[in-house]
């Protein structure tokens, strides 16, 4: 496994891999929700291409950008053994050097849920995947369901600016209470680690009463709610009933493909989850 940190070391190191190529971009701090994402690609792609770069532009001022959590050497060595080909670890110098002005901006679906609640959140985050997609080239790049909005808006940066490769988007991998795994689970305290499994149930309820017939999306907003309202240490940011393509909220009654998600924080600790319903 290389593990380079320059544009020009990466770029040599690309013309060495046998195509076709799969990425990976990651922030670090991996957890097995990242390795099923490398898992997928190491099984579509001759080759693998992990990024580990904690983008700053995508975090507010008022945001974990410093407190964010590191482990270089664990990373790697998890990537390894995932039989990663090539880990690009650029520095935030490298990757917006001074005089940096460019930026890519999807409109409609980066405003709702988390882009209403993260202002400039999904502009940092389209900006650093196009220029991980200029720099590795690859064929396939790998998202994970957790981030259902983020998925979503970088496919549509993808189409809409013609990049040749397909977005891949692999299920939510979950703890076994089904909190969905995230690096920022580690900030919680053993209390509000055993509160955030309220996430995954406030979503499971709503799924049950859809399953019994409930098709109003403003009870299934409810249901959520209420859910989380259960759990004193848990506070409520949003939850929504979405169309899947859309993002838009439904009023309504729902049809097709739905996305239930929600952010709750616990203290300081900011989660997010979503599932699918038909
Ligand atoms: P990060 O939070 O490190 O996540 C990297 C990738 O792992 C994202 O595609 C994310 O959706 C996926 N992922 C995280 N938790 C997951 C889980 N429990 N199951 C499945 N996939 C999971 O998302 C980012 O980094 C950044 O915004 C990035 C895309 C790298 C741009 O900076």
């Amino acid at each position: 496994m290389k593990v380079v940190t320059d544009l020009e070391e990466l770029r040599a190191a690309r013309k060495q891999l046998a195509e076709q190529v799969g990425l990976v971009p990651t922030m670090g701090y991996l957890h097995a929700g990242h390795l099923s994402l490398v898992a997928a690609a190491r099984r579509d792609c001759a080759s693998v291409v992990a990024t580990i770069f904690v983008n700053p532009t995508q975090f507010s001022p008022e945001e974990d950008l410093t407190s964010y959590p590191r482990d270089l050497s664990r990373d790697l060595a998890l990537l390894e053994e995932e039989g990663v080909d090539v880990v690009w670890t650029p520095t935030p110098e490298i990757m917006y050097p001074p005089g940096y002005q460019t930026w890519v901006t999807v409109e409609e679906i980066s405003l709702p849920l988390e882009g209403a609640r993260r202002p400039g959140h999904f502009r940092g985050v389209t900006t650093v995947v196009a220029k991980l997609f200029n720099a590795v080239q690859p064929q396939y790049a790998y998202f994970g369901q957790k981030d259902a909005q983020q998925a979503a808006v970088i496919r549509r940066m993808a189409l809409d600016l013609n990049f040749p490769l397909e977005v891949i988007v692999c299920p939510t991998v979950r703890e076994a209470d089904g909190l969905a795994m995230s690096s920022r689970n580690t900030y919680l305290n053993p209390q509000e680690r055993q509160a955030a499994t309220v996430l995954f149930r406030a979503l499971r309820a709503a799924q049950t009463a859809c399953n019994k017939g409930e098709r109003h999306a403003k009870k299934l907003r409810l249901i959520m709610r209420q859910t989380i309202e259960t759990e004193p240490l848990a506070k409520l940011q949003y939850v929504s009933c979405a169309g899947v393509l859309t993002l838009q909220e439904i009023e309504g009654e729902i049809t097709g493909e739905v996305l239930l998600s929600m952010a709750v924080f616990f203290g300081k600790t900011r989660l997010i989850d979503n599932i699918v319903i038909n």
